[in-house]
């Protein structure tokens, strides 16, 4: 008989239920306890579980959020914290955990692991940004959530012979973007990865005007910013808060959470102030935001979730710890947690060109 927990940490994202099910089923499966850690490090530093049971996980599958809760805590920037969290780990008697989370909660995975914790990661973001998987789960939600939104963005634009902007998430890669924009039929996609030139922008715009679309849409990821080492470009663009040190990131607040990361968002009305300025043609911006991270999750990520959730119990199992159950091709194989966390994993410029063949 083992005891398993189970925590998710770091931003929700639709399929997270649905990897908590699996584990929990796949648990009973084997005649194994399973303990839900409420918010994620935060629960196993102050002692906050719950016993999962086969009733507890009904009727979860198609339902956004956590059941457990997540927080963005990081229990390393304290040495109490992780004093504590080993100290509960013992107190509760738990033979393995399952961590569900991003590049931060599988970080702190890793260094737990390190320390002699048996854990298992499972990769969750809807940036699909984490290294040695070819998708996370939520990821799909997400794209497909952001193409329905620039549908129906071209509707209203094409009304109004407006550009229209719309800021999707995507810290350090452009997958949302670059995905959605190449489904939704976007103008133009700019990604953290590819530095954009305002003037090539604008110029894209004109020229599709002058070939009768009087129109645009621009998919534009959060974490996106103009060229610096072209100083006049970045310049010119007065309205950008910030050009230089982080490399002209719009930034909310100068605030960080617990992993050091700053809030973004906004880059999407500096581009729409500039393009205005520069065109004179009306346009206006959507900020998707965490609309994109709530509610229901496709068919898609409830399967990948549902095969990563079997799959962290079964390594469990065959006690096949630090690392992270990863979808290569078809298959769901173990990657090890600090080949996963070692980079963020940015997108793939063969799909990027695709998407370039449709700007302009
Ligand atoms: O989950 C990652 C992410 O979606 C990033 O793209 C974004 O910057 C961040 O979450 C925002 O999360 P929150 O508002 O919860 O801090």
């Amino acid at each position: 008989m083992k005891k398993i927990g189970v925590l998710t940490g770091g931003g929700d994202c639709p399929g997270l239920n649905a990897v908590i099910r699996a584990v929990v089923r796949k648990s009973i499966q084997y005649d194994w306890d399973i303990i839900g850690i409420k918010n994620g490090w935060k629960g196993l530093i102050n002692g906050e579980i719950e016993l999962l049971t086969d009733y507890s996980v009904s009727g979860i599958l198609p339902k956004g959020g956590t059941i457990i809760g997540t927080s963005r805590t990081n229990p390393f920037n304290n040495k109490e914290d992780v004093q504590r969290l080993v100290e509960n780990i013992k107190k509760f008697g738990i033979d393995a955990i399952v961590a569900i989370g991003g590049d931060d909660t599988l970080r702190v995975a890793n260094k737990l692991h390190k320390m002699g914790v048996s854990i298992v990661g499972v990769p969750k973001t809807i940036d699909n940004d984490l290294s040695g998987t070819d998708y996370t789960f939520g990821f799909d939600t997400a794209i497909s959530i952001v193409t329905e939104a620039i549908d129906r963005l071209h509707t209203t634009a094409e009304s109004h012979h407006r550009v229209i902007v719309v800021e999707v998430m995507g810290r350090h890669a452009g997958w949302i973007a670059t995905m959605a924009g190449i489904a939704g039929g976007a103008d133009e996609i700019l990604i953290p990865e590819v530095p954009f030139d305002i003037n090539e922008v604008c110029k894209h715009l004109k020229d599709r005007y002058e070939r009768g679309k009087k129109f645009s849409i621009i998919a534009v990821a959060e974490g996106a910013h103009p060229k610096v080492e072209n100083s006049s470009n970045a310049d010119n663009m007065e309205s950008s808060s910030q050009n230089v040190g982080e490399a002209a990131l719009v930034i909310q607040t100068k605030e960080k959470d617990a992993f050091g990361n700053v809030r973004l968002g906004g880059i999407g009305h500096t581009l729409a102030k500039e393009i205005e300025k520069r065109m004179g043609v009306e346009t206006r911006v959507t900020i998707l935001g965490h609309v994109q991270r709530g509610g229901t999750p496709t068919a898609h990520d409830r399967v990948l979730a549902t095969r990563f959730g079997v799959a962290a119990v079964e390594s469990i199992k065959d006690e096949n710890f630090g690392i992270m159950v990863a979808l290569q091709g078809d298959k769901i194989v173990p990657v090890p947690l600090e080949e996963a966390t070692s980079k963020s994993k940015t997108v793939d410029m063969e799909l990027y060109e695709i998407a370039k063949l449709f700007f302009g």
